[in-house]
């Protein structure tokens, strides 16, 4: 037998139970997703085979799925199947892409528990051992983690570290029922059982697939076990300024998908309303066929305007079912002037942010100014709903 299998095509769920042609189950399935990774993943089968074999015996597989690698990787990787009968390969033609690699891989599992961890080393396998006896105590899903004790960065610059981070707060403002499940939601190494995912139609971009796992499948128990990345010794990585877009779009999709609640969408129309409202006060104030007062303190009055107008519609509509429980003109005022100290440290986090962004990251101008005001949405909705429309807990 070929260690060669056929791509899935079509869509990216994975069913309940394995399909018979694929072969007798196993209890684990470990996806390695490679991109010219001829010089690793030698090297790593050889240290899985060695670790698993003495945990599992014979009930695991090693699926590795290859992008079709100039560097050939899947014919190196499909030689070493054809002496361990452990490893399989995909190579793949056509589609493109970590997370959705990761998702064909699955789909060919025959595990009752399904795992990914990357092919270049950075990820010590021995993780894998305290991530299986975590699923093993029933665990849903095991997460290895850079954020716990025992977890960390090898070598990392103030700024790569500024950036992961921030991408985590992101994910945090954006998908806080999500992200903030776990101490490092960037991880791309964790294992998890099929039936929390199985049925469940997958649509994840970029990098992130922990993610997509989380925000979409049936996950109770989470564990973690710490590891350090290390540094990449051969090869290179893929990651491009590209996937910080893909990362917020598929937080965007992820957070519409699983929208549980209105609120988020009606702020979300009304801070648009009030963008007509700034514009339109703009031009009754400082236009020369206007008013023609000056530019600077025209805007002021104008963002205050829109200020004053997003609030009496958040307060009237999409926080309406908590203002109604604080009557009166006081209670109203506070809010207001509540609202006005979020939008207006939001404002500062808004040029703060796309300072760091254009100047220190070196990101196009409105890619930054996109993330900065997506961010700045986030904080203002997440802090107006926690702080400002709270509802007052009153004792029965
Ligand atoms: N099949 C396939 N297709 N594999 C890919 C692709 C692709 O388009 N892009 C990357 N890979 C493989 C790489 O060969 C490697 O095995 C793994 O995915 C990770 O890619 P790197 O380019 O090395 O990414 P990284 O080191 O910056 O980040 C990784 O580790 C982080 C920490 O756990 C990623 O997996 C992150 O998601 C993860 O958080
Ligand atoms: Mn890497």
């Amino acid at each position: 037998m070929t260690a060669l299998l056929e791509t899935p095509k079509g869509s990216l769920d994975i069913a309940a139970v394995p399909r018979a042609e694929l072969g007798p189950a196993v209890k684990l399935s470990l996806i390695i997703p490679t991109f010219n990774e001829s010089k690793n993943v030698g090297p790593l089968i050889e240290k899985l085979t060695s670790l698993l074999d003495a945990e599992l015996g014979d009930a695991y597989e090693l699926i590795v799925v290859d992008d079709d690698s100039p560097d050939k990787t899947w014919e190196l990787a499909a030689k070493i199947g054809e002496s361990n009968p452990r490893v399989r390969v995909l190579r793949r033609q056509g589609e493109r892409g970590l997370s959705t690699a990761v998702i064909r891989g699955w789909q060919v599992a025959r595990g009752d528990v399904l795992a990914v961890m990357d092919a270049d080393l950075q990820h010590p396998p021995e993780v894998n051992i305290g991530l299986w006896r975590e699923i093993e105590r029933g665990a849903d899903l095991a997460l290895g983690s850079r954020h716990i004790e025992g977890g960390g960065v090898s070598d990392w610059s103030m700024l790569r570290r500024l950036l992961s981070r921030g991408a985590q707060m992101l994910g945090l403002v954006i998908l806080p029922g999500v992200l903030s499940r776990v101490s490092d939601p960037m991880s791309g190494y964790f294992m998890f059982r099929r039936s929390a995912i199985a049925g469940v139609k997958l649509d994840p971009l970029g990098y992130k697939i922990l993610i997509e796992v989380l925000g979409r499948g049936r996950i109770k128990w989470v564990a973690e076990v710490g590891y350090v990345f290390r540094e990449r010794i051969a090869g290179e990585s893929k990651v491009s300024s590209r996937l910080y877009i893909d990362y917020l779009r598929h937080l965007i999709r992820l957070r519409l998908a699983t929208l549980s609640e209105s609120r988020l969408l009606r702020f979300l129309a009304v801070g648009a309303s009030g963008v007509f409202v700034d514009m339109g006060m703009l031009y009754l104030l400082s236009d020369p066929h206007a008013l023609g007062f000056p530019l600077t303190r025209s805007k002021l009055v104008a963002a205050e305007t829109a200020i004053i107008w997003n609030f009496l519609l958040n307060d009237a509509w999409t926080f309406a079912s908590v203002a109604r429980g604080q009557p009166g003109l006081r209670a109203k005022l506070r809010r207001l002037l509540g609202f006005n100290a979020i939008c207006g440290t939001g404002l500062v986090i808004n040029i703060g942010l796309l300072n760091l962004l254009f100047n220190q990251a070196h990101m196009n101008r409105y890619a930054a100014n996109l993330i900065a005001i997506a961010v700045v949405t986030g904080w203002n909705y997440a802090l107006n709903r926690s702080l400002n429309w709270a509802p007052i807990r009153t004792d029965e």
